[in-house]
Order: C-alpha cells, then sequence, then structure tokens
C-alpha cells in the first residue's frame, strides 16, 4: 500500500500518498510535476537529479520518498524568488554555464549548497572537486566554474 508523507517543497506543504519504493526524484516529477529536476542515470552518478533537502544537496534518484517525511525540499523551481532569478541562475545565464541545459539544475542546487558550505574552499580547484558529482556531457565545465565564482561575489 501507499504511505502518506508530507513534504515542504519550495515553500510549499504538500501531503501525498507515495508507494514505499518511489525515489524522491520520482515523486518530484510525477507527482508533484516538478520537471525541472532531471532524471539522468537513476543509479547517482551524474547529479542532474540534485535537490536540498533541509538545506543539504543530495542525489534524489538514490533516496526513497517515504524517508523524507516533514523535510524541506528545494528543487530548481524555488531558486527564483518573486520573478527575481537566483545570482546562481544570473551567474549561469552571463557565463553560458551550459549548452544542452539537461544537467543545468541539478549544476545548480550543486553550486547553491557549495556556495552556502564553510567547509568548501572559494578557490577553483576546491570548487570543482567540490562539483566533481555533478557531471556535464557537453563539457561546459569551466563556464560553469566561472558562474559559481562569479555567483559567490
Ligand atoms: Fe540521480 Fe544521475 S539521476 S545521480
Amino acid at each position: 500500500g501507499r504511505q502518506r508523507i508530507t513534504l515542504t517543497v519550495n515553500g510549499q506543504q504538500r501531503t501525498l500518498d507515495v508507494a514505499p519504493n518511489m525515489a524522491l526524484l520520482d515523486v518530484l516529477r510525477h507527482q508533484l510535476e516538478l520537471t525541472g529536476t532531471k532524471k539522468g542515470c537513476d543509479l547517482g552518478q551524474c547529479g542532474a537529479c540534485t535537490v536540498h533537502v533541509n538545506g543539504v544537496a543530495i542525489n534524489s534518484c538514490l533516496s526513497l520518498a517515504i524517508m523524507h517525511d516533514g523535510d524541506e525540499i528545494t528543487t530548481v523551481e524555488g531558486l527564483e524568488k518573486n520573478g527575481q532569478l537566483h545570482p546562481i541562475q544570473q551567474a549561469f545565464l552571463e557565463h553560458d554555464a551550459y549548452q544542452c541545459g539537461y544537467c543545468t539544475p541539478g549544476q545548480m542546487m550543486s553550486a547553491v549548497a557549495i556556495l552556502n558550505d564553510a567547509s568548501v574552499g572559494s578557490d577553483d580547484a576546491s570548487v570543482r572537486e567540490a562539483m566533481s558529482g555533478n557531471i556535464c556531457r557537453c563539457g561546459a565545465y569551466n563556464n560553469i566554474l566561472g558562474a559559481i565564482q562569479t555567483a559567490r561575489k
């Protein structure tokens, strides 16, 4: 049977009945129709599905939705506030930090988490290392790094 959970998603409380084997990613995309979060590998290897759970970036393909009862989830749709792009979104635009764009939501969610994490150094090498779980098949890595360093300012 399905289990009832309540999530706060991008500031809105949502009560849902979910199958116990359903990944958070699939609940976000299919039950909440938040399709900004992407499915790349479904194996925890590409980072396309990155969202924040209580402020921490996770691969939502690897996490069962039922484990998140009561949690606060932020997806890429929650970055923009009052019609204003988040600084990371603005910086990605300015730096052309994407080509096909498929990995971009996950890249941005990881970037925001890194910018909020005082334990991650601000030098390029530290940022590259911290972003290494987010794969970009187009190879936009240099522009992504540039965007992150611009958004930091
Ligand atoms: Fe989750 Fe690739 S879809 S890490």
